[in-house]
């Protein structure tokens, strides 16, 4: 006898509720039979326009469809709020808590029995996992891919990591705007995500360490066909986990985030990892803080050779074999008393695929690229809740640099100044850029690594010590530190930098300090304006009252944790 699932109280019924949820579905043109107790799978889908990453979705929704079909189940297709990176203003972190909401409340409130992930671009992955996660079912992510590697005259390029390139080329004369424009093309040239280890990419390798895809998945190119075959795979396999009642918190367990931590490292992912690694940790109830991410990660080896760190596009990594080759190369670090969405763990699931097919592209653990890549945490009187540094991405010789600080007191301000002639600054200096966290955005924008003055560009400087509360694009480099916590806007001590300021960076002793003295700053404190809300209405005035620190993985506070599944109440 099969088990009565969730979607029984919906269509198992034999009453007027029955036909209320029966009815209105037949008229899409389904038989009867369809609502005989099998698995109703959902198909979350970020499809949009507006997040060309994730353009080519209604493909991966017919293929994930297939397979459900295949396997006995009864697909329905959604789609939740989808966030474009590129387009939405002021910037799509905004928004990832809301999309969470609405993925968690469009999963619950539904006949489904387990849901199927579309995602893609950067906060369309965290976004609906948070949500997953806050109801409970059994839970497969499929990432859309990366897009194909993109060739200018000659030359690879890569998503995002160019465009700071290209923008430097252009001040400083190397490049025109007609070269920029033909450059575009060259970089957008298929479907997908960006392909270099952006926080898009980052994602995908996360979802794929943390146990919710399937072995391979995340690095399989947007147009290749079988990045198909892993949607229709997925979807059968959804069926099946219904039938085993896999649910998503049997599956991300603190060993499973430990694994992902650590592989994060030897991939050298996004800073954007942190955040919304903790927010997901968050909602599953897995105690998890910023230190775990050092402790864990910031000693594994750079395995992977992709940029922003190396040279390569994630069409490289699939072609040089995935990440089971990278899973294989750390299988002594991983905890393999996990279970992934095949109901196997890691060791098994990548048996027979673990062959390194470039090894200019995935290092050997034995010879990394970089010894140790992870991430890195300092705290001091500048951040007494930390702030995040990739060193992978920044300039070992400052890794230990005391400097000026030259403020910008708002984006505004620095944009007005930056390249500004008189501007008093050179490339020993530290910038610092503050009101760019959560609050003070709102919604922490990717603005962490901000250009360096033209006129140091001009004297063949590429990186300075950057610091402000905001993100940097995972696709970015430089020496920046980020995520600074607590933030300007709420009254951490960033608010309080003057120019002048002495500000020290040392990675190795894990330190941020600011050389002022307590009382020097408790005056400044006193003298403080607190800045004004960003809206006193809507979702942002929401956002604005309830979003946690960075460090807490800028979740809104009464997000933490899970409702289930259970809904009790019939809609008439
Ligand atoms: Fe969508 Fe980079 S802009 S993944
Ligand atoms: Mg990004």
């Amino acid at each position: 006898m099969k088990k009565k699932l969730r979607s029984h109280d919906w269509f198992g019924r034999k009453d007027k509720d029955g036909i209320i949820y029966r009815s209105w579905m037949k008229n899409q043109g389904m038989p009867t039979d369809m609502f005989d107790g099998r698995p109703v799978i959902g198909i979350c889908n970020t499809f949009s326009e507006l997040t060309p990453c994730n353009a080519h979705f209604r493909d991966h929704a017919e293929a994930v469809k297939k397979g459900v079909l295949e396997a006995g189940g009864f697909p329905v297709e959604f789609p939740v709020m989808s966030l474009g990176e590129t387009l939405l203003k002021p910037t799509a972190m905004l928004f990832r808590n809301l999309a969470s909401m609405d993925a968690e409340e469009s999963i619950r409130g539904n006949p489904i029995d387990g849901v199927v992930l579309l995602t893609g671009c950067d906060k369309t992955t965290p976004s609906t996992v948070m949500g997953a996660a806050s109801v409970g079912l059994p839970t497969i992510v499929v990432p859309g891919g990366p897009m194909l590697n993109g060739r200018y005259k000659g030359q690879t390029i890569g998503s995002g990591t160019h465009v700071w390139k290209f923008d430097e080329d252009m001040k400083t004369g190397k490049m025109t705007q007609e070269d920029c424009e033909y450059a575009e093309s060259c970089m957008s040239r298929s479907i997908g995500h960006c392909m270099t280890m952006g926080t898009a990419s980052t994602m995908a390798v996360m979802v794929e360490a943390l146990g919710l895809t399937l072995s391979g998945a995340a690095a399989i190119p947007a147009a290749d066909s079988r990045k198909k075959i892993m949607a229709q795979l997925s979807g059968r396999r959804i069926v099946e986990m219904v039938r085993d009642d896999l649910t998503i918190d049997k599956i991300l367990t603190r060993e499973a985030f430990e694994n992902a931590i650590k592989v994060n490292a030897a991939v050298g992912g996004s800073s954007n990892f942190l955040i919304h690694l903790v927010a997901i940790a968050g909602r599953i109830g897995v105690p998890l803080n910023l230190d775990d991410f050092d402790t864990l990660g910031s000693k594994i080896p750079l395995l992977l050779n992709l940029m922003p760190s190396g040279t390569y596009l994630m069409e490289d990594f699939y072609y040089a074999g995935g990440l089971p080759v990278i899973l294989n190369e750390l299988r002594d670090l991983l905890h393999q008393n996990v279970v992934t969405v095949t109901g196997k763990n890691h060791h098994e699931n990548i048996r027979g695929a673990t062959e390194n097919y470039n090894t200019n592209v995935i290092a050997s653990y034995g010879q990394p690229l970089i010894h140790e890549a992870g991430c890195v945490i300092v705290k001091g009187n500048l951040a007494e809740n930390g702030a995040v540094i990739k060193p992978s991405a920044a300039t070992p010789a400052l890794m230990q640099h005391t400097g000026r600080a030259v403020v910008f007191e708002s984006i505004e301000d620095y944009h007005a100044r930056i390249d500004d002639p008189d501007l008093d600054i050179d490339e020993t200096c530290v910038m610092v850029l503050k009101y760019v966290g959560p609050v003070g955005y709102p919604g922490m924008p990717e603005v962490g690594n901000m250009a360096l003055p033209k006129k140091i560009l001009q004297k063949g400087v590429r990186d300075m010590i950057r610091i402000s509360d905001g993100r940097m694009s995972g696709t970015a480099y430089g020496t920046a530190v980020l995520h600074v916590s607590p933030e300007s806007a709420i009254g951490g001590t960033l608010a309080l930098v003057q120019d002048g300021d002495q500000i020290e960076l040392n990675v190795a002793e894990r330190k941020l300090h600011l050389h002022v003295s307590d009382d020097e700053l408790a005056k400044r404190k006193e003298a403080w304006i607190k800045p004004v809300p960003a809206a006193d209405r809507g979702y942002v005035s929401l956002y604005v009252n309830h979003v946690m620190g960075a460090d807490k993985g800028a979740d809104l506070d009464f997000l933490l944790g899970s409702s289930g599944s259970a809904v009790t109440r019939d809609s008439h």
